[in-house]
């Protein structure tokens, strides 16, 4: 059977969070709504690299009615679907997640990504750790720092490895947060005062200004990181969110060398 032959389902709507069962979405015109002006703004500005729309998508399906749609539809709807984290809607309806659904599906606190744009709480969700992900993964740490622990955090983003360890009881002594983006910079330092961390947040803008020497010293200073950790730009490399096919190379991935030679500057020293 050829790939394009292949026997495509589009799943039952579903029930619950967000969708039309649940009271807060109840007429088409709401689905629309949820749909959005700014998300389609959003989509819209990415129609060069996806060449569909988010508006498009939804048009391809919901113009089938109670019909099922054509097989190249199906394919193109759930490869779009997969893409930009859509949900059903209903029967042949889709919509986008909100800025607040993306933060409970990813596990972050209510609210968390508040306060800035919509358009860069999008960037900074859809460039996230999942929380309870990382956490279930960190649970192995959860015991052995009873005093706390020094966490050396490279493109800490919007702080998915500080929510973990926070959410794993584990006492965040010593942070230091190397991220670049304003926006995300400011949404983890209001996290860490809601929260009230007793520790330090040490902020610095840009992995470049990660030396030998500062680094020296903030070890000399709490003695040692216990844990370094972050996910360096993968514009480059992931699939829908690849900007060029350039890999390592491209020019936001290669920021991986850097966390590269940041651990071994770490281990050695
Ligand atoms: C894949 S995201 C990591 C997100 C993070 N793990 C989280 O939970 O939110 C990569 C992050 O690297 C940041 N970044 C890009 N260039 C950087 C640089 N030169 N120095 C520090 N951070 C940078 C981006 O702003 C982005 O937040």
């Amino acid at each position: 059977m050829e790939e394009d032959d292949q026997v495509l389902h589009l799943p039952n709507p579903m029930t619950g969070f967000g969708v039309p069962n649940n009271p807060c979405v109840s007429s088409d015109e709401e689905v629309v709504a949820k749909v959005g002006q700014a998300d389609l703004a959003e989509l819209h500005s990415d129609e060069g690299c996806t060449g569909h729309s988010h508006g498009e998508i939804r048009r391809d399906v919901e113009r089938y009615g109670g019909d099922e749609p054509a097989p190249h539809v199906k394919k193109n709807v759930l490869e779009e679907i997969r893409k930009w984290n859509l949900v059903w809607a209903g029967k042949n309806k889709v919509a986008s997640l909100d800025p607040d659904e993306l933060e409970f599906f990813l596990g972050f606190p209510k609210g968390h990504t508040r306060g800035i744009c919509t358009t860069n709480r999008y960037v900074a969700l859809g460039n996230s750790f999942e929380v309870d992900t990382v956490a279930y993964h960190l649970l192995v740490l959860k015991g052995r720092y009873p005093n706390g622990i020094n966490v050396l955090s490279l493109f800490s983003g919007i702080g998915g490895a500080e929510v973990a360890l926070h959410r794993l009881g584990i006492l965040l002594r010593n942070v230091v947060s190397v991220e670049k983006s304003e926006a995300s910079k400011d949404i983890l330092r209001n996290w860490w005062e809601q929260t009230n961390q007793q520790g330090n947040l040490i902020e610095v803008e840009d992995v470049e200004k990660v030396t030998v020497e500062r680094v020296e010293q903030w070890m000399s200073q709490f003695g040692g990181f216990d844990i370094v950790i972050g996910g360096s730009p993968c514009n480059n490399l992931a699939g829908g969110n690849r900007d060029s096919r350039d890999g390592l190379a491209g020019e936001q991935s290669l920021l991986f060398f850097d966390y590269s030679r940041i651990l071994d500057l770490v281990q050695s020293i």
